[in-house]
């Protein structure tokens, strides 16, 4: 499976990609963790992409696709991939396709999740993440069991949100024509429990729950 999971901020493309991948066996690619990672190790590229991200905006595209390029030849992701966050804009989009063209592969599918802008910030807001494991807690829909090391984003706060949406609208958004054209695109109503999504997106490609 070359999936890619297509939403704004807070839709629940990390919490599904988790579970999807943890079933199908295929690695996860989150851009944003990869940036995140960049920025923790303090190396240039975290650097210059952390003055992007607590902004709220978008990564310029050529280090986005670069990373992308790079981790795409790991061998892990042979079998398959999930994709989340990345493509963002039509060019990351054309660039992925060639980068696949030249290894002989395509996208499967592109799932869109769908929350309206009113939870998105709601969530966002109220995301929490813990450390060690990487597991995606919500203080009032998940509630993080005691211990965990929680983490909250540095671009999580009310101002950043509210620009990422805005990105998302003025960048990302186009990417729907542009996949519903290749006939690739399956909408999920993002606004359910989370099991409920991961069944919805999985009835939707045509697999068992
Ligand atoms: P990135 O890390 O990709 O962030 P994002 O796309 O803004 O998405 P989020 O991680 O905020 O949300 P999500 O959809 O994964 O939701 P989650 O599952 O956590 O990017 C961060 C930044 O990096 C960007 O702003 C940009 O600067 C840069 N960047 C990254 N990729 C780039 C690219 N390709 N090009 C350029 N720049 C790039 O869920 C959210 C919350 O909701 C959680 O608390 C969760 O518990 C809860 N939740 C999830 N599902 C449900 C549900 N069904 N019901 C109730 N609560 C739920």
């Amino acid at each position: 499976m070359r999936l890619i999971l297509l939403g704004p901020p807070g839709a629940g493309k990390g919490t599904q990609a988790k579970v999807l991948c943890g079933q199908w066996g295929i690695p996860q690619i989150s851009t944003g963790d990869m940036l995140r990672d960049a920025k923790k190790a303090g190396t240039l590229l975290g650097v210059q992409a952390a003055d992007y991200m607590n902004r709220g905006l978008l990564v310029p595209d050529d280090v986005v696709i670069g990373l992308v390029d790079e981790r795409l030849m790991q061998p892990d992701a042979l079998k398959g991939f999930l994709l989340d966050g990345f493509p963002r804009t039509v060019p990351q989009a054309e660039a992925l396709d060639d980068l696949l063209k030249k290894r002989g592969l395509a996208i499967d599918a592109v799932v869109q999740l769908s929350v309206p802008t009113d939870l998105l910030m709601e969530r966002a807001v109220l995301r929490r993440t813990d450390k060690r494991t990487g597991q995606i807690y919500h203080l009032k829909y998940n509630p993080p069991p005691l211990g965990a090391e929680l983490e909250h984003r540095a671009d999580d706060q009310p101002e950043t949100v509210r620009k990422r949406l805005d990105e998302y609208e003025a960048m990302t958004a186009a990417l729907l024509p542009f996949y519903e054209a290749k006939r690739l695109l399956r909408r999920v109503d993002g606004t359910l429990p989370p099991s409920d999504v991961t069944r919805e997106i999985l009835r939707v490609l045509g697999q068992q729950a």
